[in-house]
This record gives C-alpha cells, structure tokens and sequence, in this order.
C-alpha cells in the first residue's frame, strides 16, 4: 500500500471581525491561519505509533517492572492493512517506548487480536528454567479463504517469548483451535483461573462469546457459551475479556465479561459493554434480568464514540490487585479517515476499573490510573469570571491540550453546558440535559470534521449512572481527545477531536455554579 506523505499545511483565510469597532465600520481583516495537521495532532500523553496504522490493543501483560502493550498494526500504510502485532513498552502506562514489530503475518494469515498470559509455572513447556515463557494467543485471518468466500478463515494460534515479549516464536502445530464453520470467531483473551485452577479463555463468536478451558495452553476445550440476544445485537461481537473482580468494600467477588461490539454501539459503530455475574469454571451466569436485550442497557464501558477493543493487563501482581485496561481511541465509523496520514489513531489513558454496587445494580467505574498524577503539574484553583459566561479558563492560566480540570457542581439546578474553542471559531461542546438525565458531546463544529460523514453528524449521548444531587467531572485533554470521567467515572466519554487550531479556553454556562475546581497541566519533560 502507498505511504502517503504528510499533509502540506495548508493555508486557511479567516475573515476575523474586529471587535472594537463600531458595526458599521467594521472591517473584515484576514489573516492566515495554519490549520493544524499530523504531528500537531499526536497525543503527548496517549500511546499513538511513529508511523502508519493502527487498532486494538493486543497481549497486554506486565512483567518485571514493564508493561507491554501490543497492538493491530499495518506497518505498510495508513488504513487498515495486513495485520502484525506492533508492541510498545512502558514503566507507568503513561510514556510509551515502541518497540520492534512483534508478530508478522505468514502463509496461515493475518496476525488479529489477541491477548498474552506469563506461564509462571510453564505449563506450556515452552520454558527453558531461566525466564517464565511468555504465551500469547492470536486469531489468524486467512485471507485467500475469505476471498475464496468461504467462512472458516479464522482460526486460533499461539506464540511464545522467552525473553520478556521482546522477541516471539509462533507454535509449530498452530492452530489450537480450529475453525468450527463460523464466519466471526476471533479475540481469544486468556487468564489464569486462580479458583478452578485453570487456564481460560474467552473469545468472540459473530453474536456471542465461547469459553474454553486448558491445561497447558495449547489444548483447549469448549466448555459454554454466552450472550445469544443479549445486549446490543446489531453488529459482531469482538474483543471480549473475562476477569474475576472485588465488589468496592465487600469481601463479594464477580466476574466480568467485557464485550465490545461493531457496529451496534450506544452511538452507533463501534463501542464496549459489559457484563457482571458468576463463574463456577465452566459456565458465565448473569445477574438476573440486568441485561436489557437491547442497546438501551446502561451497561457501557464508555459512552463516548472513541473508546473500542479496550481489554486489561494480564499478571499484574496480587499485592497490586487494580484491575487495569485500555481501549483504541477511535471507532470503525472514520477511524481510516481522520485528518492525520503519517500515523493513525492513538489509545485511551489507562484505566482503572472498579466494580461498584448501588442499588442492587453492579456498575463498573473507570478512572485514570494513579500513575498520571506523577506527571501533574502545578494545580490552578480559580477560573475567571467573566461578563457573559460564568467560567473560563484560558491559555494564560493553562495549555488546554494538556491538561486535566476537575470540579463539582454542588447542586444541578439546570443544563450545564461546557465548550471548547479556539480562535479559529472552532467548538467542541459537552456537558448535561437535565430533563433527559443524560450527557452528551456535540462536535459538529470542532474543526475538521468533514473527512467521514458520521464524525460529525450526530450528538453523542450518555446515561447518568449516579443519583445524587451534584456533579462530579474530571476532564482529561491532550492535542486530539478529551476523556469525561462523571461521577468518579461511573459514566465516561471519550472523544476525539480535530480542531484546526488548538482550543485555548473552556468555559461553562452561566449560572452553573462550580465549585472544588483543580486544573493542571501535565508536564512531561
Ligand atoms: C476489532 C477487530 C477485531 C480483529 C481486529 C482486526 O477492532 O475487528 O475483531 O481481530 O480488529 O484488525
């Protein structure tokens, strides 16, 4: 596939009024303004490759003080290609180190989604007495067999590294798992099932997800299957992950399904449900009736319409016990056309999951993982009055591509409104519909938005989860994306943006009051 060269700035002729004259004398002046392209765009603080493209994060494990993070990568172009597993290392989740391309595809495939496990007591055999082997699962997607319109391309393989992930030998009787005549059947994500002692593995099956189980990672059994009209069902479901989780101060544990599905998201394309219940080692029940059999359930990871294929870290340590995920920030809808062509798409902040339970209701909470806070700068606790608006903050006090602002709304009494903008005109809208109990994102007018017909063309909506009386909203940006944690991240939202210039203020709705407000600029160096 062609490299496309990137993007010659373009000039843009802006007619900018000038506000201290009277109407009549106003002169239009222009002026240039440099629209804004790839490397003003790259996240300072998101995980995006140097070049070309990329999707779902893949064999998240943690080993010896890294984390790794794999993922979808087409070395070769900017639009989705001929998959290989990309791989970036990290000490805290938050400044990433690309590493050397993990696994290329071969004569049986692409290289798909997967997961990677750390084979403490090398059940495999793959070990040789030094280092613990490191296993990792992938689906290979033939493509011939899908241009031959057959049905049974996928199938599912492993690999194994003995130093650490860096390097990766693929098994010699791979597949594991053959194709069972099903056109969907990819994403195996594998865990140690410490209870039933247990390698397990879940993967996605067109509408449903397949558990297996093993001894030894390279025979697996079909033990159950979950989620036949279940949930959203308008697309294919893909990249699930299982995992047990504490319920917050209680001594109950539940597991977890993570489905992501695409198309069939809240707002269309593609998005991540999920599901609490139990696990007796073979079969996932539900809680009971929780789960609408439509897209209207609350249960979604985030309600943004960049937050997909986000799974968790395998072999984090018990003394740390969080359960930690990641998602690619952006959606199948015009993930191959935003405006940037050297590199392509970029991941959510890691995250900390929480299970809750309110109400009866088990609800999973997300927030930034605790490692961001090393890297906040000096805290600002006042916006600006000013005459028509109630707040602003702007770039004098704070680089708002940057940036994390959090306050409290003490009581909401009405919408609450907040935009981002820039000299340019350009503005990214959110905030909360009372009556409708719902959040929601407009950026119809955030800049570039005309690359892809669904960026733009619908207002993104999100369920309040939380009952209370206030509002509770912490606001992560960086150059292209804003993360809305409400409610100590019991609704999240998470979106991208283009703006031609970057947004230099934000500010609220008069009348809203805000109080307990700390902004902070990242710092980096
Ligand atoms: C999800 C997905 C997976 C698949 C991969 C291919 O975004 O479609 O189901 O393994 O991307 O790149």
């Amino acid at each position: 596939m062609k490299i496309l060269r990137p993007a010659a700035l373009i000039a843009l002729l802006v007619f900018a009024s000038c506000k201290n004259k009277n109407q009549d004398q106003q002169t239009r002046e222009t002026e240039t303004v440099s629209i804004q392209t790839d490397e003003d765009f790259r996240p300072s603080f998101h995980f995006s490759p140097k070049e070309h493209w990329m999707n779902d994060p893949n064999g998240m494990f943690y080993l010896n003080g890294t984390y790794h993070l794999f993922f979808q990568y087409y070395p070769d172009g900017n639009k989705w290609g001929p998959m290989h597993w990309g791989h970036a290392t990290s000490k805290d989740m938050i400044t990433w180190e690309e590493q050397e391309i993990a696994l290329f595809p071969d004569e049986k495939g692409y290289i798909f989604s997967g997961s990677a496990v750390v084979d403490h007591d090398n059940t495999s055999g793959f070990g040789d007495g030094t280092t613990p082997p490191v296993i990792a699962m992938f689906t290979y997607h033939d493509p011939k067999g899908a241009d031959e319109g057959r049905i049974d391309y996928q199938s599912q393989a492993i690999a194994y590294s003995l130093d650490e992930g860096k390097t990766w030998t693929k098994y010699d009787a791979n597949p594991v798992i053959e194709n069972p005549e099903l056109q969907d059947f990819r994403d195996p994500k594998m865990i140690w099932d410490e209870e039933n002692k247990q390698w397990l593995m879940v993967l996605s099956a067109r509408d449903r997800a397949y558990f297996y189980t093993s001894a030894n990672l390279k025979d697996w059994k079909k033990v159950s299957e979950f989620g036949e009209n279940y949930a959203a069902q308008d697309g294919v479901w893909e990249c699930p992950d299982f995992f047990p989780m504490k319920v917050e101060n209680s001594d109950e544990t539940k597991w977890v399904l993570i489905q992501s599905t695409n198309p069939g998201g809240y707002n269309g394309g593609s998005a991540t449900q999920y599901f609490v219940g139990d696990w007796d080692g073979k079969n996932f029940t539900p809680e009971a009736d929780l789960y609408g059999k439509n897209i209207d359930h609350p249960y979604w990871l985030d309600f943004g319409k960049d937050n997909y294929a986000g799974v968790t870290w395998s072999n984090v340590p018990k003394e740390d016990g969080r359960t930690l995920f990641m998602g690619w920030m952006s959606n199948w809808l015009y993930a191959q056309e935003v405006p940037t062509e050297t590199w392509r798409s970029a991941m959510t902040i890691a995250r900390e999951l929480q299970l809750k339970k309110e109400n009866d209701r088990y609800i999973i909470s997300s927030t930034p993982v605790k490692e961001l806070e090393k890297y906040v700068g000096e805290i600002i606790t006042k916006w600006k009055l000013t005459d028509d608006d109630h707040a602003i903050i702007d770039k004098k006090e704070l680089d708002l591509t940057k940036a994390q602002v959090s306050f409290l709304i003490p009581k909401i009494t009405k919408d609450v409104h907040l935009t981002l903008s820039n000299e340019s005109g350009d503005q990214f809208e959110f905030g909360f519909k009372k009556k409708e109990n719902e959040f929601y994102i407009d950026r119809s007018k955030s800049g570039i938005t005309d690359f892809g017909r669904e960026f733009a063309s619908t207002v993104s909506t999100g369920r309040r989860i939380a009952t209370s009386d206030s509002l509770k909203v912490n606001l992560i940006l960086d150059n292209m994306s804003i993360e809305i944690f409400y409610d100590d991240g019991k609704t999240v939202m998470t979106e991208t943006f283009f703006p031609k210039q970057p947004y230099t203020s934000l500010k609220i709705n008069e009348g809203v009051p805000v109080i307990d407000i700390e902004a902070n600029e990242f710092n980096f160096d």
